[in-house]
């Protein structure tokens, strides 16, 4: 603070500046100042480089690019059967197949044998000792076969001729198909043959005449009289009522030669 002066003296004038003192003696020491802050981060120093050989087991290395495709193998054994699979869908209708072969219902058949020797002539031997005869298409009696149906058809006789001649012949709608003659001697005669027939034709034996009527019969020979179906031309069934008319047969006098 500035000194108190007296207030009776005056203040002469202010003096001239005085001359330049000499220069001071050096100071003491500052303090340290505060640290600087922190420099930039310093570049990337280069990679080092390591020949190691004898160092830690590494990590895993990343894997490496695929190679080139492998040549085709061989082709393995089979595998062992899969289970069944579950059944398929049902297919489509398939085309209709083409018609199956003939099986008729229809039947015809007969075998008989006479009972007494020695038949009348000019007209059918009757056969009465039925075998079988089971269609009815054959008239015993009468001796008379009738045929159901449209069809080709087989009929043989086995007869035993004694004592006299015998002369027969198959006849076939009132004319004989075919003839056979025998001798007195104690012989047998036969024919098989195949005929066709039209429905309602009409088939029976029949002897020349009373000299020459040698068919036999007794407990020993037995002269028969056979004949079948063998197969019809369609398969249609003739009409029940045409054949019902048609088993019965006519009694005729039938020539040797025919009408
Ligand atoms: C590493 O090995 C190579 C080849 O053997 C050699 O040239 C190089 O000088 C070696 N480097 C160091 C750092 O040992
Ligand atoms: C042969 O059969 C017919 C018809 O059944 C019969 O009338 C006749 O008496 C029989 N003849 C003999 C010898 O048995
Ligand atoms: C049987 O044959 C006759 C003569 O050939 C013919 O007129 C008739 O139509 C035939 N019947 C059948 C059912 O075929």
């Amino acid at each position: 603070p500035r000194p108190l002066l007296p207030l009776l003296s005056l203040a002469g004038l202010k003096g001239s500046v005085g001359p330049k003192g000499a220069m001071g003696n050096k100071g003491d020491m500052g303090t340290p100042g505060d640290p600087g802050l922190n420099g930039h981060k310093g570049d990337q120093g280069e990679q080092g480089v390591c020949n190691c050989t004898d160092g830690e087991h590494g990590s895993d290395g990343s894997p490496g690019e695929m190679g080139p495709k492998g040549e085709k193998g061989d082709t393995g054994a089979r595998g062992v059967e899969g289970p069944i699979g579950p059944k398929g869908d049902e297919g489509m209708m398939g085309h209709m197949g083409p018609p199956g072969p003939c099986s008729p219902t229809i039947r015809s058949a007969f075998s008989a044998s006479i009972n007494e020797s020695f038949p009348k002539q000019n007209e059918p031997v009757p056969f009465p000792d039925v075998f079988y005869n089971l269609q009815g298409n054959f008239d015993p009696i009468m001796g008379i076969y009738t045929a159901p149906i449209n069809g080709t058809y087989v009929f043989s006789f086995n007869l035993a001729v004694y004592q006299r001649p015998l002369r027969v012949g198959l006849f076939h709608n009132f004319y004989p198909v075919v003839k056979s003659t025998d001798s007195a001697q104690q012989s047998t005669v036969s024919q098989t043959i195949v005929l066709h027939l039209t429905s309602m034709d009409k088939v029976w034996l029949q002897v020349k005449d009373g000299t020459t009527n040698g068919m036999y019969s007794s407990y020993e020979s037995s002269s028969t009289f056979s004949g079948y179906l063998l197969y019809p031309d369609s398969c249609g069934m003739p009409m029940l009522r045409d054949l019902g008319e048609s088993n019965k047969g006519e009694k005729g006098v039938y020539s040797w030669n025919g009408p």
